[in-house]
Formats: structure tokens, sequence, C-alpha cells
């Protein structure tokens, strides 16, 4: 059997990326510069950020400050403050007015733009130019009702190979974060990608998952991936007869969303992968994210978050938790695969990884990490 010219799989077995790229102290300070601290990076939905807070978030290596004002507009800014460095927002979360106070000396920042108001009971002299010491301002993105920030002034398009409008039938602004679970995992960022990028684990540690997508328990992604497909076979269904949704049922909990066209409700699942933070799936009533926080080069946090309708999560007797049910369970066994597998290039022997044909998009994605980690002309 031939692979078609068309078909995504590789036609030759390459080598993965070097082992350092999983253990290494400095080839992971080098991703946090280059790509962390380039891209943008997804932080959330902006409804989850409440009028009248400030909250610390996490960028790459960076603390960043994010201010949500009351009349909700957002500004963002390094976690340190134009006096002697101090951190501004010390909890989570904080209470915010207009100004951003320092808890050192008290130096004010406006929240809106960062200009430095005050320097309270400091009298600098006349060499001081109070214009030179406002705070440091993280670039923002909002898209499909998601907060992103960047800690590059000119940051590259956020979605290089998905296009934009690829939401556009979700009332994605509207939707609540219903149901959330956080994570830390004992693995390096990319192994949690490379899991993500693949199917051939699936038949092995998804038993519950191929029931839904018949074509996973092949061990493939879509259909163009096996051997022998062409262009014109006829096109299956995603999911198992008389699924509509990712339910421990298959039961979609909410009607499905109004805007969506036939083959959208069809597809049942809709990916956005947005390396290296994030990836969301649309489904037909409800869409789900999953967030990726590099915390050394063996841990990574991961919060997930299931999105509704305000109706849906109105409803009496509504369950948000039962309706994560079947993706945590998912979820929890690519965690548990992508532990395992970092566990065993922990080992001396193990040098690379070699490739097949049906890990096509690992491959892209060792290809972008390479090429984001050379020095940008
Ligand atoms: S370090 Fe912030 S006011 Fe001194
Ligand atoms: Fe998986």
């Amino acid at each position: 059997m031939q692979r078609h010219p068309l078909s995504p799989r590789l036609d030759h077995c390459p080598e993965g990326l070097p082992r350092a790229a999983y253990l290494g102290e400095e080839w992971f300070g080098r991703e946090m510069v280059t790509i962390f601290a380039r891209h943008w990076l997804m932080v959330g939905r902006l409804a989850d950020f409440t009028p009248g807070t400030m909250r610390r978030v996490r960028l790459g290596a960076a603390e960043v400050v994010v201010c949500r004002l009351a009349d909700g507009s957002v500004s963002a800014f390094h976690n340190s403050c134009r006096h002697r460095g101090s951190e501004l927002c010390r909890a989570a979360v904080e209470p915010l007015g207009k100004l951003v106070t320092c808890p050192y000396h008290a130096w004010a920042f406006a929240a809106a733009d960062g200009r430095l108001v005050s320097t309270a009971h400091a009298v600098p002299t006349d060499d001081f130019r109070r214009n030179d010491h406002g705070l440091k301002k993280v670039s923002i993105k909002i898209w499909s009702g998601f907060l992103f920030l960047s800690l590059a002034a000119d940051p590259p398009p956020l979605l290089a190979d998905v296009p934009l409008t690829t939401l556009d039938n979700w009332p994605m602004a509207e939707l609540q974060t219903g149901h959330r679970h956080e994570v830390e995992l004992a693995c390096n960022w990319k192994t949690f990608w490379e899991n993500y990028s693949e199917c051939l684990h699936c038949p092995g540690i998804h038993p519950e998952l191929c029931d839904m997508v018949p074509v996973y328990g092949r061990g493939i992604m879509g259909a163009s991936e096996a051997l022998g497909w062409t262009p014109d076979a006829p096109a299956t269904a995603n999911l198992r007869p008389g699924a509509e949704s990712w339910t421990l049922t298959g039961a979609a909990c909410a009607p499905a969303f109004p805007g969506l066209t036939e083959a959208e409700r069809r597809a049942g699942y809709t990916f956005v992968t947005l390396w290296p933070s994030a990836y969301v799936v649309a489904h037909v009533d409800y869409v789900r994210l999953v967030r990726l926080m590099p915390l050394s080069p063996t841990r990574t946090r991961l919060i997930a978050e299931w999105h509704f309708a305000p109706e849906t999560l109105a409803r009496p007797g509504f369950d948000a938790a039962e309706v994560a049910a079947f993706a945590k369970i998912v979820l929890n066994q690519d965690a548990a695969a992508a532990e395992m597998s970092q566990r065993g290039m922990t080992s001396p022997s193990f040098a690379a990884a070699r490739l097949m044909p049906e890990e096509y998009e690992i491959h892209r994605f060792h290809q972008w990490v390479l090429a984001e980690m050379e020095p940008q002309a």
C-alpha cells in the first residue's frame, strides 16, 4: 500500500529532538527566551479577569501583572517596580482601583498605562525623569474571548497555520468557565505536546476515547493518515453513531450552538492548536481549553477549563463537572503517558526519538521548536 502524496504521513522516519531538549537547564533557558518571551501566550478567558482586580500571571520565565480596570479595559506589565524592583502584585488576585501602588515604598503607577504618578515619600532631584520610570508593558491580544500576552513588543502572528476565523461560528465571547482542572505534571512541556500530536498511543492508552472516535482506535487522527488512503475515499464521521459530543454518554449537554454549520456539527470536535501555550477544542455544546505553563525542564503546569453558554450553566441541576468527566479521563491518561515518557527519557541510553510516519505532527513541532531557537534576524 502506498502513501498518497496528499496524505500527511511522512515519507521517512526522522530523528526527534536530542535528550537535552527534555532534560537540560540550558536548553530550557534558551526556550524561555526564544519561544516563551516572544510568542503570544494564552492566559485564559478574558471574562475570568474580574473588573476591578489585578492578577499575577506567569509568562515563560517572567512574572506579569494583568490589570482589569473597573471599566473593563485591560493592561499588563512586568510585575516589578521601577524603583528597586519589588513585586507589585503579591497575591494571586488583588483589588485594583486606578493605581497600582508598590507595597514596598508606595510608588504609584497608573493602572491603565503604567505611567509613574507618585514617588510617595521620596523627593527626587531634577535629574530624575518621571517619564522614564513607567511600568514595563506587556503586549495584549484578545481572540475568541481568550486573553493572550506577549513579552515581545512586536510578537509574531497569533495563529500561524490556523485561520483566525476557525471559531467564528461559536459564540466565543459569551461563553463562561464552568469547570477548571489544574495539575502539575512531571514532564517537559514538549513531552506533553508530542503526546497530543499523535494517536499511535490511542489504542493502548485511551479505551474510552477510541470508543467515542473510532478512527483513533486505528492509531491515527484522521483517515488521511491511513496507508492506502486516497482523496476520493468517502468521508466518515468522527464520532461513533449516535454520539454528538465528548461527554460520558456521548449526548450533548446542551442544544448545539445555533451558528454552527452542518459540517461543524457533524465533526463533533474542532481543534485549534496554539503552540506553545494552549489548545482549544470546540464541541457542539461546549468548548474546552488546555493551557501549558513550563516550570522547569521536567515540570509543567496544566490548566484545563470547560466553557459553556451562560444559559447552560444556569440550567437547574446542570453539572459542569459531569460534562468535564469524559475529557478528564482522557487528559489524565495523556498526563500519565507524558510522565511515563519523560521518566524513560532520563535513561542514559536515550539519545533521541525515532519518529514514525504517523508522527508527522511531532516532526513539524520539532522543526518549529528548532527554527524558533535559531537566533532571530
Ligand atoms: S521598590 Fe517599589 S516603591 Fe520602592
Ligand atoms: Fe492521548
